[in-house]
């Protein structure tokens, strides 16, 4: 990835912040820069995302870059420290074409019997329950449990993805903007209701029985599949926590929060 031109385009207009899209090595890639208000946003996803992929999801490349290392920074942007996120793009074919994906933010409002306010990891489930196959089903509720763990308040309904790869049957796109949040905006609940409750406090078993029962999703997969989640983070975290480029205040934040998710206990 040395020497990445930025390539401006309606992307970046459209995305109105500091995530840019990028030609480069292998491909298309994506450049989120480190944030003026929080150090080590970059670091922080990049570790998420790494557990996420040790873990068994579906996670693209991704590597961080020095900032030197990025040609062409917008002027403007002002002095930035650390280094920047760059994560290879999934709505693009190596040649440079483009493969449909839809956030849920746009599901949701071609279908508006599921309103905006309304929705829901449970209502999500729904409709991977109904397009997807078992592999979905798998991948959403590692995620869910996941970002439930680290303590990412922030999985809204543009966070999560459906992708087309053949234009007809859809399928859950890879994973991204996995932050833990909480060591810099401390929260107790996320921004959807899980099926009930967003309380990070009431993600337990029931809960994601209940959510599987409306989501007309098979019990018994969800609940292993959660399980299988808090083992494989258990292990991968205790391993790899200290190898990660994560910071103590991020790792403490964490294993604090850890503590008060119950299907981690
Ligand atoms: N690897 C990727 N390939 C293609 N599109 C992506 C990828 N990662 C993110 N996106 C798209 O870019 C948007 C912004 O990226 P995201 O990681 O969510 O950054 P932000 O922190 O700006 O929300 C996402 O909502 C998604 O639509
Ligand atoms: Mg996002």
């Amino acid at each position: 990835m040395a020497g990445v031109q930025l390539k401006f385009s309606a992307v970046e207009a459209a995305r109105g912040g500091l995530t840019i899209p990028v030609r480069g090595v292998g491909g298309s890639w994506i450049v989120k820069l480190p944030s003026r208000e929080f150090e080590g946003v970059p670091e922080n996803e990049f570790a998420m995302m790494t557990l996420a992929r040790l873990i068994g999801m579906d996670v693209p490349a991704l590597q961080l870059v020095d900032l030197d290392s990025i040609g062409n920074l917008p002027v403007g942007i002002g002095a930035l420290n650390g280094r920047a996120l760059a994560v290879r793009r999934f709505d693009r074919r190596e040649d440079g074409t483009l493969v449909h994906i839809e956030d849920f933010a746009q599901v949701f409002g071609v279908y508006p019997e599921s309103k905006y306010e309304k929705a829901s990891a449970r209502s999500i489930a729904s409709v991977i329950g109904a397009e997807g196959s078992d592999v979905d089903i798998v991948e959403f509720i590692r995620r869910l449990t996941f970002n439930t763990l680290i303590g990412n308040a922030d999985m809204h309904l543009k966070n999560w993805s459906l992708i087309y790869p053949d234009r007809r049957r859809a399928a859950l796109a890879p994973a991204y903007d996995f932050v833990s949040t909480n060591p810099y905006v401390p929260d107790d609940k996320a921004v959807l209701n899980f099926s009930r409750t967003k309380r990070f406090d009431r993600f337990s078993e029931d809960e994601l029985s209940h959510l599987a029962a409306k989501a007309r999703l098979p019990n018994k997969l969800v609940l292993d599949t959660a399980r299988e989640t808090v083992a494989l983070f258990r292990q991968y975290w205790n391993s790899e926590k200290a190898h990660l480029p994560l910071v103590t205040t991020v790792v403490d934040a964490v294993e604090r929060h850890l503590e008060t998710v119950p299907i981690a206990g």
